[in-house]
């Protein structure tokens, strides 16, 4: 069973609409997405952010769903913490009458919450790559953000790509790419951590299983914003060099 979010489309504004209105009299303003689960609407997940705290909230429609709830509020959080200014979430419970929600509970930070979050790292497998390619597209990395490059470029040969996974949302948390000789030489061509889950050591644990599993002795990269990250590993910033194709 699979549970995702889609912006409703048109024939869903008025179903969400009164299930949302229903059970939260109205009270929760922003963003409305449909929860689906195995592609059919099951209730309505709402984002409300201001200033650097979103409250997210589930209603659901159909109670027989294993898991639903709390999977859609995991995804609803991961989208909200996803937004830059957004720092801290409340995880509402789906609420059975309006007085039920409780718009006082403490926010937990974005590092509280990631952390109650069952991440596991495993080697790529080709289901993650529309998760990679998504990741990348957030970040502005363009090659990767076709989900069909970044399948065959993770499991190319001398590739060893570990993603980390959410076994809750079925979502890729991070994952890091290593090219290397499997000897000597080794590249960290990619890392990138979704913004949820940043500094509770994701990123390192990527790094260093990465290297690892690559068999590399050493590891070198290229970074513009992530010094101060890399600087925590032992090693030495050198001048590096990226050459493209001729014109
Ligand atoms: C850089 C990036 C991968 C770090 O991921 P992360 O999971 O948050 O990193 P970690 O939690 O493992 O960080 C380990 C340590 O590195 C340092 N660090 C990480 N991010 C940092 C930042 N933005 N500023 C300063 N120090 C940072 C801290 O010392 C941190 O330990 P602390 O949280 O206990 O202080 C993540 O911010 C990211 O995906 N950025 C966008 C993509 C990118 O720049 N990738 C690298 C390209 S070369």
């Amino acid at each position: 069973m699979s549970i995702t979010l889609t912006m409703p489309e048109p024939a869903e504004v008025a179903y969400i609409h009164s299930l949302a209105r229903k059970r939260t009299a109205g009270n929760f303003t922003g963003t409305r997405l449909v929860i689906k689960s195995d592609g059919a609407p099951v209730g309505v997940g709402l984002i409300s952010s201001k200033d650097e705290h979103a409250d997210v909230l589930v209603v659901s429609s159909d109670r027989n769903v294993p898991g639903l709830v709390d999977t859609a509020l995991a995804l609803l959080a991961e989208r909200a913490l996803s937004r830059s200014k957004t720092t801290a979430v409340t995880v509402h419970r789906t609420p059975d009458r309006p007085e039920d929600v409780d718009p006082g509970s403490r926010p937990l930070s974005q590092k509280e919450w990631a952390l109650t979050q069952p991440v596991t790292v495993e080697n790529f497998e080709e289901a993650d790559a529309l998760g990679v390619a998504a990741l990348c597209h957030g970040e502005g990395w363009q090659t990767y953000a076709d989900a069909a490059v970044a399948a065959q470029g993770c499991a190319a040969p001398g590739v060893t790509t570990v993603v980390a996974r959410n076994s809750l949302t079925r979502t890729v948390a991070g994952f890091a790419q290593v090219l290397s000789d499997g000897i000597a030489q080794g590249y960290l061509a990619q890392l990138i951590v979704h913004p949820a889950y940043r500094r509770i050591g994701l990123a390192r644990t990527l790094v260093e299983i990465g290297y690892d599993r690559s068999g590399a002795q050493r590891l070198d990269l290229l970074t513009d914003d992530a010094q101060d990250f890399y600087e925590t590993f032992t090693g030495q910033a050198k001048p590096g060099y990226r050459i493209y194709p001729r014109q």
